[in-house]
């Protein structure tokens, strides 16, 4: 691990004198709250926590941080699901609530500037009355900073792309303080290295975002949600995996297994047949023939029970329990935490390890739910168990592990969209092998000391500062 400065007296003056005293605290309570994500991994709080308000505060903080060699830590609504804002060295946490603002909408060209702090909804409430909308939809209410850094994606990716999809420009500060512009406003751009893809989903620990064009699309008209239920969970995925292979554009095609439908039952009165289940949107009137093809498929595979979710308010409600199913499982397994899996795989290995996943959790002798965004063929388990008992906790890892090596053997990835974290480091080698080394020397490149939200996606930190040693 590197060798970091731990903070003092005169680091703290510097930050108040930079920002302003008010946006500068140590207090233990604020440093809890920026302690944990939604994740099981360890708490730990950041020495500081700073509130910038300018990219210049950002970049003068990031400058200051860089020669003092004190980690800095990007954090947004503390949403995600790796541990991957978690200041594992502690130092600064430069969170963003203040930076929050929508820039400029430029409807005529379906695009918006933010600051990273704004949240998901709250970007689409202020778009609404253009008939706008920004389309990555991870179940949290993440800030657009976050979503960025993390490549969030979820139910609507099948149809609208990921966030890295969606975003058209970045500004970006550098370790050293340097602002950099990548991207444009154009939709194509072939001019040079594709500089602003590298920043997505690299988790803060390449630069920090500090505004954000956006890419939106319009509102749908409307929409014609159905759930199919099914006997078995081979005919469900089975299903998904027709309906994608016959061309259909679904605007969300999801795999909910019959115990995750049993608890939503239970959690949000719900009354959905419980059994394996696809649920599947299309968009607008012009689609009802996909619609149609899609329930043919479904019915060829054996489906038993449709249920169309008609209307705005009935189809939104089926959205906000979906996107609640962590919070409903957390409520119907008090004391108990949950592993939170996110593997992704060709579509046409989907059923494959969804049972091959079932296999392991019953051979392992542990719960877990199995949901997912089925037509990007990601399966989400969350395998409940004790965090105070070290044989379940182990269990957990073994399993988890299994499942991800298959995943990757299956030319899939340890994470689909929650990012590599803290959890996923260990899978890393494997998955990318040598090209690993490539991302080694851009992080050394980017960030030579290694101050930027470390201890994340590489499992060793020392590595990094061999990378930028072997430079100098
Ligand atoms: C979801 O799709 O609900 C989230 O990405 C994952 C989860 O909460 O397990
Ligand atoms: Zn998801």
């Amino acid at each position: 691990m590197p060798a970091y400065t731990p903070l003092t007296d005169e680091h703290l003056a510097f930050l108040r004198s930079c920002l302003s005293p008010d946006r500068v605290s140590t207090s233990a309570a604020d440093r809890d709250l920026h302690a944990r994500d939604q994740s099981f991994h360890a708490v730990r709080p950041p020495d500081v926590i700073v509130w910038p308000e300018t990219t210049e505060e950002v970049s003068n903080v990031l400058r200051y941080a860089n020669r003092q060699r004190i980690p800095v830590t990007p954090w947004g609504a503390g949403s995600s699901l790796e541990g991957n804002p978690i200041a594992v060295n502690g130092g600064i946490m430069l969170d963003f609530a203040r930076m929050n603002r929508i820039v400029s909408v430029r409807a005529e060209d379906f695009q918006v500037d933010v600051q990273p702090g704004i949240t998901r909804i709250e970007l689409n409430k202020a778009l609404a009355r253009y008939g706008l909308f920004f389309t990555p939809e991870p179940g949290a209410d993440a800030t657009i900073g976050g979503m960025i850094a993390n490549n969030a994606a979820g139910v609507k990716t099948i149809k609208y792309g990921a966030t890295k999809d969606n975003v058209l420009r970045l500004e970006v500060v550098q370790a050293s303080g340097a602002i950099i512009r990548v991207g444009t406003r154009a939709r194509k751009d072939s001019s040079g290295y594709d500089l602003l893809h590298l920043f997505v989903g690299s988790e803060g620990t390449l630069g920090v975002i500090t505004e954000a064009t956006l890419k939106l699309a319009p509102i749908p008209a409307d929409f014609s949600a159905v759930l199919a239920a099914f006997e078995s969970v081979e005919q469900a995925i089975q299903s998904v995996v027709d309906i994608v292979g016959a061309g259909l554009e679904p605007s969300a095609l999801e795999f909910v297994d019959k115990e995750t439908v049993e608890a939503l039952n239970r959690d949000k009165s719900m009354s959905f047949v419980v059994a394996p289940t696809v649920i599947m949107e299309f968009i607008g009137a012009s689609d009802t023939e996909g619609l149609q093809m899609a329930l043919e498929i479904c019915k060829e595979n054996g489906a038993t029970n449709f249920a169309a979710a008609v209307g705005r308010e009935e189809r939104n409600k089926l959205w906000e329990v979906r996107h609640h199913t962590y919070e409903s499982l957390v409520r119907l397994h008090p004391g108990f935490a949950q592993k939170i899996m996110d593997v992704a795989v060709p579509i046409s290995r989907y059923p494959e390890i969804v049972l091959f996943a079932d296999e392991v959790l019953a051979q392992h002798n542990l719960l877990g739910y199995k949901f997912g965004h089925a037509g990007d063929g990601n399966l989400h388990i969350n395998i409940i168990h004790d965090p105070t008992d070290p044989e379940q906790l182990d269990r957990v890892e073994r399993a988890n592990g299994i499942i991800v090596e298959r995943a990757i053997a299956l030319e899939g990835t340890a994470t689909g969209e929650h990012g590599v974290g803290i959890g996923k480091r260990r899978f890393i080698i494997q998955q990318h092998g040598p090209a690993l080394d490539v991302m080694r020397q851009i992080k050394g490149l980017l960030d030579p000391n290694c101050i930027l939200n470390p201890g994340k996606i590489f499992l060793d930190a020392d590595d990094m500062t061999d990378v930028s040693s072997d430079r100098a």
